[in-house]
């Protein structure tokens, strides 16, 4: 029996920790730092998950056999790197490979040298730079980070004068700090978006089960970003055709760039893509699963999880090890009300005894028997059903079933999947 790590503490981290779980081979697990909710399913240890010192003290100490780097703020800045230093096999990309989602000059770059389909882009290092260009421009525009900035690093302006707060915003004001030095102005595009995450050896590309992520903290899509209000599983978008063009003009050339640029990728490789008239094109690329769409992928693999992580860390990743059931998923995230802006913590969360569904939970402490809000998303409420129809009812009705003081949450959450479904 294999003693895991999995760094990091959200939702994300629980639905990882639930499948790992299933694994045979898994005995102890601990979750660095984890949270209230996943103390039930891991070891919690107070350790960041940015602290990479105290993170492979912790590894050597306890002779971890295998680690999970989960979000990208430690990938970025070299914790698989780190652990393997130690002799710990880790599952996530080297701090070389993970600079696809921790540099947006860098990615839309290698998409531009490798021919890989993405909006059309200028990078720009000086404001006046930017400002000169944004005179020209044509509206709507976006305008990113380069660097990592808690997914809110992405303006789009509708017009100059948004666009021109925006530059001055991120490079003068230095709103994301060091992450807004440079900036990346990039095309609009329009259309359905897709979540594609997927599992590489550095060589071999697996995707998963596609899913649909609801970004905005209202219905219908509006109001601020957040880190992503609902999933759904699969994207009805994501047709066989579309998936097949994507292999071959995304997810094939990516993994083969990254090798050619000696910057071997071995983890999940997030694609955020948007299938415009002309074609797929990647928004985003991530180093690792998304939030909350593992909360969606996960439940639907068959496979044992742990020895697909294995096989991409040793590079003997085949796809047939992949399944995925034929039914679907819905995720529902409960937040605190306020949330993405001013939020209170510390109310009781209960949870009626019929409720019928997984609860990831994401912003969670415990104190004695009770489990208290400690975060803006809270939970993530899902369920697996044969249709998706089914499964987003079954979420709802499991949603009604959870109790916490000005718990929020979208009633939309797989609508638009639900109409694409009966076009
Ligand atoms: P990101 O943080 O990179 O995932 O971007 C946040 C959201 O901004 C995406 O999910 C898209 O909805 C939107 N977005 C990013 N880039 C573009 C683009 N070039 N055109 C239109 N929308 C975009
Ligand atoms: N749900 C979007 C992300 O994980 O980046």
């Amino acid at each position: 029996m294999k003693k895991i790590m999995v760094v990091g503490g959200g939702g994300r981290e629980h639905a990882i920790i639930k499948a790992l779980k299933k694994s045979a081979e898994v005995g102890k697990i601990y979750a660095l730092p984890g949270n209230g909710g996943i103390a039930a399913d891991a070891e919690c240890v107070a350790i960041g998950a940015k602290d990479i010192d105290k993170i492979v003290d912790f590894a050597r100490r306890e002779k971890i056999d295998f680690a999970v780097v989960a979000p990208d703020d430690p990938l970025v800045l070299g914790a698989v790197d780190a652990l393997q230093a130690i002799g710990v096999p880790c599952f996530g990309p080297n701090k070389n490979a993970a600079i696809i989602e921790g540099s947006k000059v860098f990615s839309k770059n290698l998409m531009k040298k490798y021919g890989i389909p993405t909006a059309a882009y200028e990078v720009f290092t000086k404001p006046e730079d930017a400002l000169a260009y944004l005179e020209k421009a044509s509206y709507p525009t976006v305008i990113k980070a380069d660097g990592l900035a808690l997914g809110k690093g992405v303006i789009i302006a509708e017009e100059r004068e948004a666009a021109v707060l925006a530059v001055r915003s991120i490079m003068e004001d230095k709103i994301f700090g060091e992450s807004g030095a440079n900036i990346v102005i990039e095309e609009f595009l329009e259309g359905p978006e897709v979540s594609v995450l997927s599992f590489t050896d550095g060589t071999r590309v697996v995707p998963m089960i596609s899913s649909m992520d609801h970004k905005r903290i209202y219905d219908g899509d509006r109001g601020p970003n957040t880190g992503g209000m609902g999933t759904v599983a699969p994207n009805p978008y994501y047709t066989a055709d579309v998936a097949e063009r994507c292999m071959q003009e995304i997810f094939l050339p990516t993994v083969r760039a990254m090798k050619e640029e000696g910057r071997e990728f071995r983890g999940c490789l997030y694609f955020g893509l948007m299938l415009t008239k002309n074609g797929p094109r990647v928004i985003e690329y991530n180093c690792r699963f998304g939030d909350p769409e593992t909360q969606v992928v996960l439940p639907l693999l068959e496979s044992d999880l742990f020895t697909v992580m294995q096989a991409c860390a040793n590079g003997t990743l085949k796809e047939e090890d992949v399944r995925f059931s034929s039914g679907a998923a819905c995720c529902v995230v409960l937040a605190s009300n306020g949330y993405p802006s001013k939020y209170e913590t510390g109310f009781e969360i209960t949870c009626d005894a019929d409720f019928d569904g997984i609860l990831y939970v994401a912003g969670a402490k415990t104190d004695g028997e009770r489990l208290l809000t400690s975060g803006g998303r809270v939970l993530g409420v899902t369920t697996v059903r044969e249709t998706l129809c089914e499964a987003v009812a079954a979420s709802y009705e499991a949603c009604e079933k959870i109790h916490f003081e000005g718990a929020y949450c979208r009633r939309d959450i797989g609508a638009r999947a639900l109409a694409a479904l009966e076009q």
